[in-house]
Parts: structure tokens; C-alpha cells; sequence
């Protein structure tokens, strides 16, 4: 069972969350605000996710996810489109050996047969070499939309169900988890978006459905590790109920 079940985990002020996921927006306006082109701010947003990554587990961080790219954001410029498929490629051939180093496993969630074949080919290569890895996993969401991936999903179930493999009473909420690009990992505890924005855009709907969220004014270039850090602190002083009451322990 890879969900985080509601009834399965405890209430109440917890202790701080094993699985974060962030949004990492506003690397454009970053870049704009500064009268730079907008590529400007991807660059510099790759080194806070090196950040990131560095300091999570010193903050009991097991899981991070990280939204680099959305089935949505094909609707971008071509020019920004292809700056952002070039950097994808070179922070992994740049960054395997050190996170391979830190103990950093690394998987993909999304459409990876999407991408250009030079990134699927590193990306493939970046799984396997860290697969055996185990002080923190990083799940990446490249070409990742929670709708198409939960619309695969059932997609898959459906074809188990027509192939006599899987009965349909059988189908419960840990078999659709785990039918997921996220199966066997936890749902995230903490949902952090940077640049002010609050909504969720066709991220992790299925899995964030207890998480907490996190709504930070700094455009990811400024999400500094210090910040990650003092926003996890944040979520040590809520209370989380999952449907019960606050008294019933
Ligand atoms: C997030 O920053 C990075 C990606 C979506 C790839 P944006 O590029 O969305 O930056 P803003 O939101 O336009 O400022
Ligand atoms: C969400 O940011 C996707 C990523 C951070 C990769 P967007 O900038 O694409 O989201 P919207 O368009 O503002 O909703
Ligand atoms: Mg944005």
C-alpha cells in the first residue's frame, strides 16, 4: 500500500512532512522584474533546485517532487519551449554523478515519450543509475498532468478489466494510487507553490488530496534554502485532521 491513507496516519500537529511537493513558479517574472528575457530566470531557478535537493533530507524531507514542465506548457513560445528542453538535459548530464553521490534516487513522472528523444535518453539513464539510492527520492514531473495521468491510468485499469486480469469490484482507492506515475511513493504531506499564485494547475490532484499547502510570495529564482526551509517549519505548527476532529486524537 503506497498511500498516505487518511484513517492510516496519525492527527493532529505532526512532526514534519516526509513527502514535499512544489510548484516551481515564476521563474519568468523573475526575470522580467529585472528586465532580463524570461530564460533568464529558468537558469537561475536549476540552481535552487540543486538547493533544494542539498538541504531536504538535513530537514527529514524523504521525498521531494518537482514540477519542472506541464502538459500545458507546450503552449509556450517555441524559443522557451527549447531553452527549457536543452537545460532539462544539461542539469541531468551536469548534476547524475552528485546526486548519485548525495544517495539522491531519481524518477520521472509524466509523458517522458513526449520529450525529445536526446532528454528521454537521459532521463532513462539518470533513473538507472540512481535507482538503488535511498537517502532521498526526487520525483520530477516533466510533461506532467495530473488529469492525463489519472485519464492513463484508468485507461490501464480498464484494459486489466477487459482482459479478464482484474475485477472491477477489486478497484479500490490503493489500486488507483498505485496505478499512477506515482505508485508505490506516499502522498505529499506539504504542496509549496512559489510567486504568489494559488491554484494547484493540473498538479498532483489525486495525491494532494489531504496535503498541505503552501503559498509563498518569492518567485522560485529567490527560494533560497533558507526559505524551504523556514516554510517547512511552518507546517510543523498545523494541525492536520483528516475529516475527524481536533479532539479525538
Ligand atoms: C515556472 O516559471 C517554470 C515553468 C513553468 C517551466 P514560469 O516560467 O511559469 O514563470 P512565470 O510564472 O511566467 O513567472
Ligand atoms: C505550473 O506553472 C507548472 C510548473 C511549475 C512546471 P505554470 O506557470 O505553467 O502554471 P499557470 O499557467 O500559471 O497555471
Ligand atoms: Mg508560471
Amino acid at each position: 500500500m503506497s498511500r498516505s491513507k487518511p484513517d492510516g496516519q496519525a492527527r493532529g500537529t505532526p512532526a514534519g512532512p516526509r513527502h514535499v511537493a512544489i510548484i516551481m513558479d515564476g521563474n519568468g517574472r523573475w526575470a522580467e522584474r529585472r528586465g532580463q528575457p524570461r530564460t533568464v530566470g529558468h537558469h537561475r531557478g536549476v540552481e535552487r533546485v540543486r538547493d533544494v535537493i542539498t538541504i531536504a533530507p538535513d530537514l527529514g524531507v524523504e521525498t521531494l517532487t518537482l514540477f519542472a514542465f506541464s502538459t500545458e506548457n507546450w503552449r509556450r513560445p517555441h524559443y522557451e519551449v527549447s531553452v527549457l528542453m536543452r537545460l532539462f538535459k544539461r542539469y541531468i548530464i551536469r548534476e547524475v554523478d552528485e546526486l548519485d553521490l548525495q544517495d539522491v534516487r531519481v524518477r520521472f513522472l509524466g509523458e517522458s515519450e513526449g520529450l525529445p528523444a536526446d532528454l528521454q535518453r537521459v532521463m532513462a539513464q539518470m533513473e538507472e543509475r540512481t535507482a538503488g539510492n535511498r537517502r532521498l527520492t526526487v520525483q520530477v514531473a516533466l510533461n506532467y498532468g495530473a488529469r492525463r495521468e489519472i485519464t492513463r491510468a484508468t485507461q490501464q485499469l480498464a484494459a486489466e478489466v477487459a482482459a479478464g486480469r482484474l475485477d472491477p469490484a477489486a478497484i479500490d482507492e490503493d489500486v488507483i494510487s498505485d496505478a499512477l506515475d506515482t505508485g508505490g511513493i506516499a502522498d505529499p504531506d506539504l504542496v509549496i507553490r512559489t510567486s504568489g499564485e494559488q491554484r494547484i494547475s493540473n498538479f498532483l490532484l489525486w495525491q494532494a488530496a489531504y496535503a498541505e499547502f503552501a503559498f509563498v510570495e518569492d518567485c522560485w529564482p529567490d527560494f533560497t534554502a533558507e526559505r524551504f526551509a523556514e516554510t517547512i517549519a511552518s507546517y510543523g505548527t498545523r494541525e492536520r485532521r483528516f475529516g475527524a476532529v481536533a479532539s479525538q486524537g
